[in-house]
């Protein structure tokens, strides 16, 4: 699966770094070609033979090691390893990231052979920072952490779980099989998305009629879930807000959860600030109960249910009328008239583009992994065939950045 991938691991010294012994071997096995730096704090951690070992190479701690001969311009490409590894690698992977290494990355600080890596790489950068739940919740960790964001470094958030201190929180690294995922996903991947900001919304919403019972659809969210994938491998920033759906979180990905189309339509307004795109997938329920019940509704009260419903917002065109400073993506769910009736829905809710699917079309729509979908913009159609939701997210996303 990794055959030939170069793979470049930066151990920085936290407890975790006992994991990536696990993880080195995960990679090596999928045929990766792995190289590791290591901090000298981290050498205090875990083994540097053992990371050899695993590793099958050389592990660099020095910016100078006392067994190299740098005393000859012919001998410089050693003294600049640096600068070769970091051109060497397709993507390289630090964890765990202290609050230490995150801060010194985010001053373009290279007082350490890991650092210095860092400056000169051109693949993507992946950081998993791990510490004390304290040190993680600080102000100037949160702050280095955005900067690395604006740097376009994607950053694998910790978990939250048992910390080494033996306090509970957040600061506990990912696992190794949830990094080891994330190292596949970002390889030969553009990161033309660097920077962008991205709101999507997913699922179906449910609105109540009483305390128990509620009307819904049967979206299962996945297309929303894998435009969030897509982008965030693409080096964007994404927020997901779904309804209820049973689908893992997507790490990297800011997920909101919400359950009413109200609740929704108030989640995407608090998180509308500084978008560059909005992509509404979600199957908002068109329309509500008018009263909802506050207790559960009893059966001997009555021999038969008589409600009365009435539209919720539309969100879509509620972003439309107020669109400032972002793009918008629609979603049309439709059974026929497909391409005429996109073409309505892009100019009455101020679209910039409208992706539909058609219900009848095998492998399109709700709960499977496949999509066939068309690209509806202000001048022409593209229809695309059937591909997986993953590759559907990422033809929108291509749309997206061809836009004016
Ligand atoms: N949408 C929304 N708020 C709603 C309903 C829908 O934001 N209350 C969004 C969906 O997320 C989707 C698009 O609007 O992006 C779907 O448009 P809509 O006109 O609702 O299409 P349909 O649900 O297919 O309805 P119609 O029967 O009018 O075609």
């Amino acid at each position: 699966m990794l055959k030939d991938k170069k793979i470049l691991l930066g151990i920085s010294g936290g407890i975790a770094a006992y994991k990536i012994c696990y993880l080195v071997r995960l990679l090596v096995r999928q045929g990766a070609e792995v190289r590791i730096i290591m901090t000298p704090a981290a050498a205090k951690f875990v083994s540097p033979v053992t990371l050899a070992v695993l590793s099958k190479n050389e592990v660099i701690i020095n910016m100078f090691p006392e067994n190299k001969d740098f005393s000859s311009a012919e001998k410089i490409s050693t003294g600049t390893w640096h600068v070769n590894l970091g051109l060497w690698a397709d993507v390289f992977l630090i964890a765990p990231a202290t609050a230490n290494t995150i801060a010194k990355i985010a001053g373009g600080i290279s007082d350490n052979f890991l650092l210095t890596t860092v400056l000169s790489s051109r693949c993507p950068v992946l950081i998993a920072p791990t510490m004390d739940d304290d040190m993680y919740k600080n102000p100037a960790t949160g702050r280095n952490i955005n900067i690395l964001k604006e740097f376009g470094y994607r950053i694998i958030d910790p978990v939250k779980g048992e910390l080494a201190s033996g306090l509970s929180g957040e600061g506990r690294m990912a696992e190794p099989e949830d990094l080891f995922n994330f190292v596949s996903d970002n390889l030969s991947v553009n990161r033309d998305l660097a920077g962008k900001k991205i709101l999507i919304t997913a699922g179906p919403t449910i609105e109540y009629l009483d305390r128990v019972r509620f009307i819904t659809n049967s979206s299962t969210g996945k297309m929303g879930f894998e435009i969030a994938k897509a982008a965030r491998n693409r080096g964007a920033e994404v927020t997901l807000i779904s309804g209820p759906v049973s689908l893992s979180d997507i790490e990297g990905v800011k997920r909101i959860n919400v359950k009413t189309s109200r609740e929704m339509f108030e989640k995407v307004k608090s998180n509308i600030k500084n978008k560059d795109l909005v992509i509404m997938t979600a199957a908002v329920e068109d329309f509500k109960p008018s009263a909802k019940s506050e207790s559960k509704i009893k059966k001997e009260e009555r021999n038969k249910f008589i409600f009365e419903f009435e539209k919720t917002v539309d969100i879509l065109e509620y972003l439309g009328k107020n669109k400032k400073g972002f793009k918008l993506i629609g979603f049309a769910l439709e059974t026929e008239n497909e391409l005429e009736n996109a073409r309505k829905k892009l100019v009455r809710k101020n679209l910039d583009l409208v992706v539909s699917n058609n219900l009848n079309t095998e492998g399109a729509g709700f709960g499977t992994d496949t999509n066939v979908i068309t690209v509806t913009g202000r001048n022409k159609s593209e229809k695309f065939p059937l591909m997986s939701k993953y590759e559907a997210g990422n033809k929108i996303l291509d749309k997206y950045l061809k836009l004016k």
